[in-house]
């Protein structure tokens, strides 16, 4: 989610791209609000649609995401996959858990996810599938540790995308208030680690928050 509409970008282009997404149907826009009333930190509707694309894009079958939430970018993700998609998805807390199996039930899509309640660094190692997609969404301080879990069960081709790389501006800029030390010096490393990593040819870009975007190349 992000901190203001023009934390990346200049407020004339964020505003002018907001305009330009198409409208969230009755069940996202529903989530959207319950995500804003509630504070829980969904993703941009410009990352949740980028995943779906991509997803579409690269025909994947199967994805894994860290950190759920209420489900908003699960939802997309199979919209984009279709009827034999599968999402396998982790996160901690059982509030969220209740929340994302209700919107899943409603969607139609309950059957074709796996929510696995726990801590993504713990869960990664217990699984034993192949994936075609990556979501990187949960502990900015852990990114490197569940990139270099989940890495060897991408597919060769197998795309990785890792939310709020740029952090509300504060990765490139200034950090805002003592809190946020930890979480932008780990970011910081974290996008020099994934745009050299060996097994990625990948990049930043300004979309949302700041997405990691790569490509399982070995
Ligand atoms: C930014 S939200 C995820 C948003 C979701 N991907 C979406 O766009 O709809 C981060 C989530 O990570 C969960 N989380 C916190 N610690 C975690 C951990 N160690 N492993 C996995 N998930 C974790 C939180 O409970 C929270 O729901």
């Amino acid at each position: 989610m992000k901190a203001k509409l023009d934390a990346i970008i200049q407020h004339d282009q964020a505003e002018y791209l907001d305009k330009l997404l198409p409208a969230s149907d009755g069940l996202l826009a529903e989530m959207e609000s319950y995500a804003a009333e509630h504070r829980v930190p969904i993703a941009d509707r410009e990352v949740a649609l980028f995943i779906e694309i991509t997803a579409r894009a690269i025909k994947a079958q199967r994805a894994l995401e860290c950190g759920m939430a209420i489900g908003y970018s699960v939802i997309h993700l199979l919209r984009g996959m279709g009827s034999d998609g599968r999402v396998v998805t982790i996160d901690p807390s059982e509030e969220m858990i209740a929340a994302a199996e209700g919107y899943y039930s409603r969607a139609g899509l309950r059957d074709q996810v796996d929510i696995h309640k726990g801590y993504a660094l713990e869960v990664i190692p217990q699984l034993t599938e192949t994936f075609d997609l990556l979501f990187i969404d949960a502990v900015k301080e852990e990114y490197r540790g569940y990139l270099d879990l989940a890495l060897p069960k991408l597919r060769v081709g197998g795309v990785v995308i890792c939310d709020n790389l740029l952090w509300g501006g504060q990765v490139a800029g200034v950090i805002r208030s003592d809190d946020q030390k930890a979480s932008t010096e780990a970011l910081r490393e974290f996008n020099q680690y994934f745009v050299t990593n060996p097994q990625l040819r990948a990049q930043v870009v300004a979309v949302g928050d700041g997405l990691g975007y790569g490509v399982k190349i070995n």
